[in-house]
């Protein structure tokens, strides 16, 4: 299995996949880190692990199919076989669905299917829920509303604040986000995906 992570913003999640892999608990190749914002700091983040980069901006394409072709061009001539989003704020369209749907997954700060959508621990938190989490999902041409394949919850305490209850979000991420691709890495080679 050949990987492209996209990401588009601050990339711890795309960083912890690709320790993950390093420190041998995930056994993949990590091939490519695509992303559609220049300004991303996912870009200086991954650079110590010398994995290529490769940058598409939207505004440089005359609309979002051409956008899709320009990246899937890039993805085969890479062998990529699977895409992990890690924090890639554009919907997929149909063009990389006809291509990857089934090998792309997804995560989203929340227990799908509620919250799904922009700033996910703002509304759990704001919807005064006791639990919320993190889902893991297969991508289809909705908004976080493909097949899931992995949940766990995070309680959301009194005491709690956006900020705390983020970097609580945040650190089961790290850790279910490799776990969930190695299990889905095993199944692929035809192995036994339990631990
Ligand atoms: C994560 O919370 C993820 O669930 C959501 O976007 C965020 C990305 O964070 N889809 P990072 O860029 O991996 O730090």
């Amino acid at each position: 299995m050949r990987i492209a992570i996209f990401a588009s913003g601050t990339g711890s999640n795309a960083e912890a996949i690709i320790q993950a892999q390093r420190n041998g608990q995930l056994q993949a190749e990590i091939a490519l880190v695509v992303t559609d914002n220049p300004q991303a700091k996912v870009i200086e983040r991954v650079q110590p692990y010398n994995i290529p980069v490769q940058i598409f901006e939207p505004k440089e394409y005359e609309n979002k199919d051409a956008f899709e072709h320009a990246i899937i061009d890039v993805l085969r001539q890479y062998d990529i076989t699977f895409i992990v989003l890690a924090g890639y704020m554009r919907l997929v369209g149909p063009a990389l669905l006809e291509w990857y749907e089934g090998n792309m997954v997804n995560i989203h700060p929340s227990l799908l299917p509620s919250f799904p959508g922009l700033h996910a621990i703002e509304q759990a938190y704001n919807a005064n829920v006791k639990i919320t989490g993190v889902t893991i999902h297969y991508v289809d041409a909705g908004m976080d509303t493909g097949p899931i394949i992995a949940q766990e919850a995070v309680r959301i305490e009194e005491t709690d604040t956006i900020e705390t209850l983020t970097e609580k979000i945040q650190k089961v991420e790290h850790k279910l986000y490799p776990k969930t691709i190695e299990h889905i890495v095993n199944q692929t080679k035809g192995l036994d995906g339990d631990e």
